[in-house]
């Protein structure tokens, strides 16, 4: 039997695993990595970017991934640092942060499994942009920027689906700054809406449909402002793309992203 040690290093510490290779007489058994990288590309293929690729494609893709595992509140992440590894999460969640001047923590936005970070300074050259720090035990999947790279040249479908990615999280952005526009009392109004998509709403797909909306002088009641005001924050928020009416029925397309702004 021989036993090897191996160090896997991530950016903010080393993980070590070991590979135990049992020899039974000839001919010999080897543990290698292939069942290994079978069982991650079975999770691959439920990550947006891989979701074009064939099997054998994703098991050659899995093969240069290394699993390691975070306890709740672990930085993986830091901001302004040097990013060298990409990572896709394969048990839990994690928070998205950047710090302001003042030392206050911002998030940008909650990932789960499915989901990946650390590719944009792969792609740029630039430092990390944000921090991202776990929120309970969790798992991820890592690939070096070299791999990844090589990933993105090899196979254009999964460039193509990153493009995507990349435009979805800038769409939410573009929301994020819509909302900052608002006043208070807009913002109260956007709170009651949520409110009442708890209270009443269906929800299918991350749209929650309320079916009787209230009149527009209750939900001025209900946030302490004018009719008027509750007006102007209705045709703000539609405009921007937070909600859809049509006559009593509103929708808010995006109820995750909706909370976050309002809540
Ligand atoms: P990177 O800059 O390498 O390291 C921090 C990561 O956080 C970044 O790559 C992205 O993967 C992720 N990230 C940064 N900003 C956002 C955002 N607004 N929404 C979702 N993920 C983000």
């Amino acid at each position: 039997m021989s036993v090897h040690i191996n160090t896997i290093p991530l950016e903010n510490r080393s993980v070590n695993y070991i590979l135990v290779i049992f020899t039974v007489n000839e001919p010999l058994f080897y543990i290698d990595n292939n069942v290994e990288a079978m069982d991650h590309a079975d999770y691959l293929k439920s990550v947006s970017i891989f979701s074009d690729l064939k099997d054998a494609e994703l098991t050659s893709i899995a093969k240069n991934m290394s699993l390691s595992s975070f306890s709740k509140g672990e930085f993986i992440v830091m901001e302004e640092t040097e990013g060298k590894q990409c990572f896709f999460i394969t048990q839990g969640s994690v928070k998205i942060t950047r710090s302001s001047k003042e030392g206050r923590e911002v998030i940008l936005a909650i990932i789960t499994v499915g989901d990946f970070f650390g590719e944009m300074s792969l792609l740029d050259g630039e430092t990390r942009s944000a921090n991202v720090m776990t929120l309970e035990e969790t798992k991820v999947l890592v690939l070096n920027r070299d791999d990844f790279m090589a990933t993105l040249e090899q196979y254009p479908r999964v460039s193509i689906q990153l493009l995507k990615e990349l435009t979805i999280r800038l769409r939410k952005s573009d929301l994020q700054i819509a909302s900052l526009t608002l006043s208070d009392a807009e913002k109260r109004v956007g709170l009651c809406i949520l409110r009442l998509a708890d209270e009443q709403g269906t929800i299918k797909r991350g749209h929650v449909k309320i079916r009787k909306f209230p009149y527009q002088h209750d939900i001025a009641n209900m946030a302490g402002t004018s009719r008027e005001t509750v007006s102007r924050a209705l045709v703000l928020l539609e405009q921007s793309g937070f909600i859809q009416r049509e006559g009593r029925k509103l929708t808010i397309i995006d109820y995750l992203q909706f909370q976050r702004e309002f809540d």
